[in-house]
């Protein structure tokens, strides 16, 4: 991979806000999360999630059925309004953290031809941002689709386009758990994968880290998995890392050994 490579980093909802309670925030872990990532100081990309900041009030206007009634588009007006707020939040405390982090609004660069969440987007002012030596930050969406309706566009969909175009060396999961957990079939237990190839990830059966209280219209841990595979399509390893534990992301983002996944 050449030297002009990046990262893409995703800051999952689960881990900088607290998804059970609407619009809470988790200003210390996102704050950590900042230092880590201006400590370490490289050029990347950073999506980030929703968390309760969109999947309560998406579940509650039912936006994953697209659009059906003339009242969700309250819901969704109230959604993006409340993402924007979170990017800001995000935004200011990587700006502490002393990196050059700008927002993008995702659904104002990419939006879905069909139902079948084909996606046509402009990346080129993202590119020129990181030319400047920027920090581009995308979040999870509710995008306009062709026809007239509306689907929301998770941030792992948006990092797997972003792999597709740009040169991309690793992506960077970071979450509120220490990897994906997988029932070993010899034991028949539970436990989290260390390393794993794209063949392991294949055959293995993963089990749902997502506790019951908390509402996910974008899929938890299947979703994850089905992204996890697209994207190794196109860069070197994805990383799932806890962002709720000491250094682990610095440890991981300078290539140090840490508890993680890592899928090659
Ligand atoms: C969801 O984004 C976007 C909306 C609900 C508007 P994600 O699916 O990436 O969010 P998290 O990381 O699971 O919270």
């Amino acid at each position: 991979m050449s030297n002009n490579s990046i990262d893409i980093i995703k800051l999952g909802g689960a881990v900088i806000t607290d998804k059970t309670e609407y619009k809470k925030i988790r200003l210390f872990e996102l704050r950590e999360i900042c230092e880590q990532i201006g400590e370490w100081g490289n050029p990347c990309i950073i999506v980030h999630g929703a968390g309760s900041y969109g999947h309560i009030k998406a579940k509650e206007y039912d936006i994953t059925s697209g659009f059906r009634e003339s009242s969700q588009i309250q819901g969704l007006m109230q959604i993006r309004k409340d993402m924007h707020e979170l990017s800001s939040i995000v935004v200011e405390e990587l700006i502490k953290a002393n990196l050059n982090a700008m927002n993008f609004q995702t659904s104002s660069l990419i939006y879905s031809e069909n139902e079948n969440m084909q996606y046509k987007y402009f990346l080129n002012p993202i590119q020129k941002a990181m030319q400047l030596g920027l920090i581009p930050v995308l979040s999870g969406d509710i995008v306009f689709v062709e026809d007239g309706d509306f689907n929301i566009i998770s941030g792992d969909v948006i990092v797997e386009i972003l792999a597709n175009n740009f040169q991309v060396n690793r992506v960077i999961f970071i979450t509120d758990v220490d990897g994906l957990m997988v029932v070993n079939p010899e034991t028949n237990q539970k436990e989290y994968l260390i390393n794993a190839s794209v063949e392991d990830i294949k055959s293995l059966s993963f089990t749902s880290d997502i506790s019951e209280n908390t509402i996910d219209v974008t899929g938890s841990m299947k979703g994850k998995v089905e992204s996890v595979l697209s994207i190794l399509r196109s860069v070197n390893e994805v990383i799932i890392v806890n962002g709720q534990e000491g250094k682990r992301v610095l440890d991981v983002l300078k290539e140090k050994d840490a508890v993680c996944t890592r899928i090659k």
